[in-house]
């Protein structure tokens, strides 16, 4: 990786992923693409090259990929799974539309691409306990479909050109820098926003559902360490398990009161939200993840608590 595009990188991945890009690879030598309507401020915006990049424009991305010379794209223009339930079409239209148009400047001009996928590429009959890399996946969502899609096209590219698709599952991710909008696993971040704010949560997932989850620094680590792993060592490409923690809203709960023990807690369960959680699995087996390039998280609850309370308490001063 030397020249690098992030395409989608105003996000909630997109924003943390780019600047974690630039301190390893060099401020001028990794591109923010967004989209008008979310452009870059401060530190994103003031560390390094900004294009508009809309991933529906296949024309868009090519004018940058050859300008900044680029080896390497990050591909995270998506809609999160609830809002793709909501606007299934535009869901499509970016996952799937979007990613072809990636692929095929990646394989004109011979770049990597990564692009997530996610445990809401699961379903219903999925076995739901330590799910297997290989196994049914069947989502019956918007999100899920435009995700196993992804998976598939991203293997096809790789199989038929040889362009260097490599992707993960990414579980839930959390974090105290750019908020999701419309995920089902957005819960676990708006309660820790709560605690520090002294408010009662209100959860929309009900005690019991468990999903798997990840700090933030983990995830990065993971979309970094897989596009650097030898790739004579990869049986799997798109979309590798991987784990970090699994909880239901008790676990996470009982983990924020061991500093906040006043802190309130009711159930007030979302049916869309309720329904989408329960098709995905409980938790990933990401043994082959650990296998093929070293995945190993390297926070739980617990700690993943402590240091986004810290984090939060200053940002919300
Ligand atoms: N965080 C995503 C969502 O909830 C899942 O990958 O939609």
């Amino acid at each position: 990786m030397k020249n690098i595009l992030v395409i989608g990188a105003t996000g909630q991945i997109g924003s943390e992923l780019t600047i974690e890009l630039r301190k390893r690879y060099g401020n001028e030598n990794v591109v923010a693409g967004y989209i008008k309507g979310a452009e870059p401020k401060s530190e994103l915006r003031e560390s390094g090259p900004c294009e508009i990049v809309d991933v529906t424009d296949a024309q868009m991305i090519e004018n940058v990929v050859k300008l900044y010379k680029i080896d390497t794209i990050y591909n995270l223009a998506a809609l999160l799974s609830v809002v793709a339930e909501s606007k299934p079409l535009l869901a499509w239209k970016i996952g799937i539309d979007g990613l072809w148009n990636v692929l095929e400047v990646a394989r004109q001009h011979n770049c990597a691409v990564f692009t997530p996928s996610s445990i809401g590429s699961f379903g219903q009959d999925t076995p739901h306990v330590n799910t297997p890399q290989d196994t049914i996946q069947r989502p019956r969502t918007m999100y899920g479909i435009s995700k196993v899609t992804t998976e598939l096209l991203s293997d096809y590219y790789y199989n038929k050109y040889g362009v260097d698709t490599r992707s993960v599952r990414f579980p839930g991710i959390i974090s105290n820098v750019t908020p999701p909008g419309g995920g089902t696993t957005d819960y676990a971040v708006d309660i820790y926003y709560s605690a520090v704010k002294g408010e009662k949560f209100v959860c929309p997932i009900g005690a019991g559902t468990f999903m798997d989850m990840m700090y933030m620094p983990d995830a990065l680590d993971a979309a970094i360490n897989l596009m650097e792993a030898d790739p004579a060592k990869l049986v799997h490409r798109n979309a590798f398990n991987i784990a970090a923690m699994s909880f239901d809203p008790e676990m996470i709960y009982q983990s924020i009161c061991k500093y906040i023990p006043d802190f309130k807690m009711e159930y007030d369960v979302d049916p869309l939200k309720q329904s989408i959680a329960n098709s995905w699995p409980d938790s990933l087996d990401d043994t082959c993840a650990r296998n093929e390039w070293g995945w190993n998280p390297k926070f739980d609850l617990d700690s993943m608590t402590k240091d986004m309370l810290e984090k939060l308490r200053i940002k919300l001063k």
